[in-house]
């Protein structure tokens, strides 16, 4: 036991050097996992000894299947579908983005088509989207090296003109389906939008869809946890709430595949003040439900409704709302969300509302719980704090299992 105040700051320092040492640790072995970034800076190293003027420099060839700026982090699965953006964000200028720690750089070729490449230039290391964009070219804003949209090197214009083999970013393939741009980070050739997830409901004609974006300081982990536990709506969000207590909670009974749902229900109740403002009679008795679906990497479609009391959903209100979550950073999450309904769809005051209430319930009730959430857990993974788990959490435990698996057969392979 330290008794002096220098044998107490000798026993901090020494907690504190097991401490780094096992953070050290972890980066080592994520790094040797990925090993292509380490490789790949050591490489580009050779490239700064000095050579005499006329010399050819040339730099070898660099690993584009992570893009190298990303930082030390946490690991993402890269062979899947991440929401990157709204179709309508990316037009005829350069619009950069972080994905999972990789920034890139998005933009509309000539033909309309989405181009996304590494936002960094492999010279001086210049964000390209400080650049121009001539016809379907990235021109670097600083000594104006261009690339086209596979990524290539295409103009260099000093000295001998000669492109260095290794003057090239990495390029990534991106779909657009159901209004979004989907990104794919792993390796192009398997990259099959047939795996993207169903969101056709935000572009079926029968439904009138508000949609919005909003930036979140927290993982993108804690949020689709909160989407998972919808019990907290009782807490948190006074429209949402009931007089008759928090929803009854339905154990999946048989969860199986990478789909995860959470049902929440509540039979025979009166409606809560949102579904008094959809217009579903303030006095008359409804089951109302909340069923949410998950697919990784954490793309969630919540079918919440009411009906009367026995009645077929068909019969009640239905407003099928989206929730695309993107981490952007390990601690910074891209959250795009729509509402859409199938009734009273030409009325633009109620498409207003709908925008308003989804603002207030997501940007200023749940993004400030879950940023104080993700304050105080700071950058520790939140499983690993042996968090209490109560039965609702079920779900969410589950879709973070289907994470852990995917990440797990990715660096495997
Ligand atoms: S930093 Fe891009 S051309 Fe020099
Ligand atoms: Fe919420």
């Amino acid at each position: 036991m330290p008794t002096t105040r220098i044998d107490m700051l000798v026993a901090m320092r020494t907690a504190q050097a097991r401490r780094h040492h096992g953070a050290r640790q972890r980066r080592d072995d994520e790094k040797r996992r990925r090993g292509a970034i380490s490789d790949w800076a050591d490489s580009t190293h050779l490239n700064s000894q000095f050579f005499e003027a006329g010399e050819r420099c040339e730099t070898p060839d660099r690993d584009l299947s992570t893009n190298p700026s990303r930082e030390e982090s946490m690991a993402y699965i890269k062979n899947i579908w991440y929401a990157a953006a709204w179709s309508s964000e990316i037009a005829r200028d350069l619009f950069p983005r972080t994905i999972a720690n990789e920034k890139i750089v998005f933009y509309r070729t000539e033909l309309g088509e989405i181009a996304a490449i590494e936002d960094r230039c492999p010279h001086r290391f210049v964000p390209l989207h400080l650049g121009k964009l001539k016809g379907d070219i990235v021109e670097c804003a600083y000594h104006g090296l261009c690339f086209d949209a596979s990524g290539a090197c295409t103009l260099n214009p000093h000295g001998d003109g000669k492109i260095p083999r290794a003057a090239r970013v990495k390029a990534y393939k991106v779909v657009e389906k159901h209004s979004i741009a989907w990104i794919w980070l792993g390796d192009p050739e398997s990259a099959d939008a047939d795996l993207i997830a169903d969101f056709s409901v935000l572009t079926d004609p029968r439904f009138q869809t508000v949609s919005s974006y909003l930036h979140v300081a927290a993982n993108y982990q804690l949020i689709s946890d909160n989407l998972l536990d919808l019990s907290h709506g009782q807490y948190i969000h006074p429209m949402f709430a009931n007089a008759e207590g928090p929803p009854r909670f339905e154990p999946e009974k048989d969860p199986t595949g990478h789909e995860v749902w959470a049902r929440f229900s509540r039979p025979n109740q009166y409606p809560n003040k949102y579904f008094q403002m959809l217009g579903y009679p303030k006095d008359q008795r409804g089951d109302h439900r909340n069923y949410m679906r998950w697919s990784a990497p954490s793309l969630l479609l919540l079918d919440v409704g009411m009906t009367g009391v026995g009645r077929p959903v068909e019969e009640g209100l239905s407003i099928p709302t989206s929730h695309l979550l993107t981490p952007e950073t390990d601690t910074t999450t891209h959250y795009f969300w729509a509402m859409s309904r199938d009734f009273r769809q030409a009325d633009a005051a109620l498409s207003d509302e709908l925008l308003r209430v989804g603002v207030a319930v997501f940007d200023d009730e749940d993004k400030p719980v879950i940023e104080a959430q993700q304050r105080m857990i700071e950058t520790s993974e939140l499983m690993s704090l042996n968090p209490v788990l109560l039965q609702t959490d079920g779900p969410a435990v589950r879709a973070r299992r289907v994470i852990e698996a995917g990440l797990k057969a990715e660096l495997a392979n």
